[in-house]
């Protein structure tokens, strides 16, 4: 099949658009790199360096099948502070993409929708039926692009699946460049690259690896006086090859006129201090880490129920929390190391 993948030179998009080359698909990566970085891109693909606004319309007009939509700024505490840039960028951006692919005819799409959407959730574990309360622009923003896609479902017929992630973690050997895999040929990891990193997992290994180097440095975990079993924040982690196998299956499911949302997470969370002693565990760093106070808005367990998509589509997590950990301890050990892939 030809898939646009955008965003995907980003952390997610560029394991999945390695995964489309690697199963045979003809990949498209759109991509400005504001996030994002060109060596990512998987080398099957085609790359076009540009936004979806300026360049979704000339991409889809060359016989796209399908779009896997990555490409948004994800970060809740930026667009508190740039709630414009975050109304432009995702809803904007998306809105063009959609019009570029009712204008091209193009079928189907995928999207990356977010947990943020839900805001407090009522109950826990968190199902797709649960009202969607954004706490914040970034999460307004996808409930908007999700609002979008059921009504281009509902009037021209697109098919349309949103994918609500939790919290992604781990990385994956590059897929999709020759030899790669084969013996001796250096194994590439994508993983996370984020600026500034968010994510608790690349945040307490890169302590570790700056505490291995003798550079010092400590991990500070936001609260211990929640209603918890150790006092620390339960979230619900989820591998990103789990992710992206996810994303293939989403893929060959989209119905014309149909617009579903799954929730994609592993249904058991971890706390805070779990996730601290798996990271220990991984790397042999006695990693030091203090409590400091609660950020605001931060709720005590946000897990999710992925009932919904085990159901319609056979999916379910495969990797635990120790591969995701390990596999993000791989990839920061390997980023650190000059790349000697020929
Ligand atoms: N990482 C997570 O834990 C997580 C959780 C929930 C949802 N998501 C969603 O998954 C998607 C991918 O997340 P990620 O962690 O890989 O982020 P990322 O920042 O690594 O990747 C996003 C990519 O999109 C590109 N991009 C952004 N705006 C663009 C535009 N207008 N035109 C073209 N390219 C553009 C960036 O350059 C970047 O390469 C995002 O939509 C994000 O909201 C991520």
């Amino acid at each position: 099949m030809r898939v646009l993948v955008t965003g995907g030179a980003g952390y997610i998009g560029s394991v999945v658009a390695g995964q489309l080359v690697a199963a045979g698909h003809d990949v498209t990566v759109l991509d400005d790199l504001s996030t994002g970085f060109a060596d990512a891109v998987p080398p099957g693909a085609t790359f076009v360096k540009g936004t979806l606004r300026d360049c979704a319309a000339e991409v889809l007009s060359d016989g796209i099948e399908a779009v896997l939509h990555f490409a948004a700024k994800s970060l809740v505490g930026e667009s508190m502070a740039q709630p414009s840039l975050y109304w432009g960028n995702n809803l904007g951006g998306s809105l063009a993409l959609l019009e570029a692919m009712r204008a091209a005819g193009t079928p189907r799409i995928v999207f990356s929708s977010t947990a943020a959407v839900y805001g407090e959730p009522e109950t826990v574990p968190i199902d797709e039926t649960a009202p969607t309360r954004p706490t914040s622009p970034y999460g307004g923003s996808k409930v908007a692009v999700d609002t979008a896609l059921a009504e281009f479902a509902r009037m021209y017929g697109l098919g349309a699946i949103s994918l609500r992630y939790f919290n992604v973690a781990g990385a994956h050997p590059e897929a999709g460049r020759p030899g790669a895999g084969e013996a001796g040929s250096a194994v590439r990891w994508l993983g996370e690259r984020h600026s500034p990193e968010t994510h608790l997992i690349p945040n307490v290994l890169g302590v570790a690896q700056s505490v291995a180097r003798g550079s010092g440095g400590h991990l500070t975990l936001f609260g211990d006086d929640y209603p918890t079993k150790d006092g620390t924040c339960i979230r619900d982690y989820i591998h990103v090859a789990d992710l992206a196998r996810a994303h293939l299956q989403a893929l060959g499911a989209c119905q014309p006129g149909q617009h579903r949302i799954y929730n994609l997470g592993s249904e058991s969370g971890f706390s805070n201090l779990e996730v601290l002693a798996e990271c220990r565990a991984v790397t042999g760093v006695d990693i030091p880490a203090e409590i400091g106070p609660r950020r605001p808005g931060d709720p005590a367990v946000l897990v999710a129920s992925s009932a919904r998509i085990r159901a319609d589509l056979g999916w379910a997590p495969e990797r635990d929390l120790r591969a995701m950990v390990a596999d993000a301890w791989a990839a920061t050990l390997a980023m650190a190391e000059p790349d000697r892939t020929p």
